[in-house]
């Protein structure tokens, strides 16, 4: 999830924030996937390799959303369709607090509704209010495989619901009237095709 405009100056943080990494080799920012890319629409399979490949994702991850900068980001985002997620809501000046969701799935959720204005990193420079349950239960699992429970509230549950969501191909335009996210796709379709005019013409000799 992209930060909104109001928090925009909230996670900012360059890449070599002290992100504790369990390898020598440097995290790597992978390329975006960005709207209207098919691979947003996929679902992701379900992570069943608790590896040292699992941490070096997690940790790329993390690197390619600080470089954004972002506070949330799915697997698919980065075009890797498991069911991994990665959120770090801490606050420009505090303590890094990366945490790491894998097969996140939501058990619960309240009765009260929040609106929060929300951004994604696969459609940039677009912002819009979702309604959505204030308080979430969500069950995962760690770097570890270790089972575990998390009850969420405010932006956390937020955002754990907008990356959930990502690993079942759904986008927080979809929360959104059907007019405004036509007139999204359309515009990012547009982009889209500027982008492939663009590119220069081979030579083929
Ligand atoms: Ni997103």
């Amino acid at each position: 999830m992209e930060p909104t405009k109001q928090n925009m100056n909230v996670p900012a943080r360059s890449v070599d924030a002290p992100v504790a990494s369990h390898y020598l080799v440097p995290m790597a920012i992978r390329p975006l996937v960005i709207l209207p890319d098919p691979l947003l629409r996929q679902a992701s399979r379900l992570v069943e390799r608790f590896d040292g490949e699992l941490k070096k994702l997690a940790d790329d991850m993390l690197a390619t959303m600080y470089d954004a900068p972002g506070i949330g980001l799915a697997g698919i985002q980065i075009a890797v369709p498991q069911r991994i997620v990665v959120i770090d809501l801490a606050k420009e000046g505090e303590t890094p607090a990366p945490q790491v969701f894998i097969n996140p799935e939501i058990v619960a959720s309240g009765d009260e509704v929040n609106i929060h204005e929300e951004g994604c990193l696969s459609i940039p420079d677009y912002y819009a209010e979702v309604e959505r349950p204030k308080t979430v239960t969500v069950r995962y699992q760690d770097l570890a495989g270790k089972p575990q429970v998390i009850e969420a509230d405010e932006l956390l549950a937020t955002c754990l619901q907008h990356e959930i969501d990502h690993l079942n191909g759904v986008l927080f335009i979809d929360h959104i009237s059907k007019l405004k996210r036509d007139m999204v796709v359309r515009k990012f379709k547009k982009l889209a095709r500027e982008r492939e005019a663009e590119k220069p013409t081979r030579m083929v000799g």
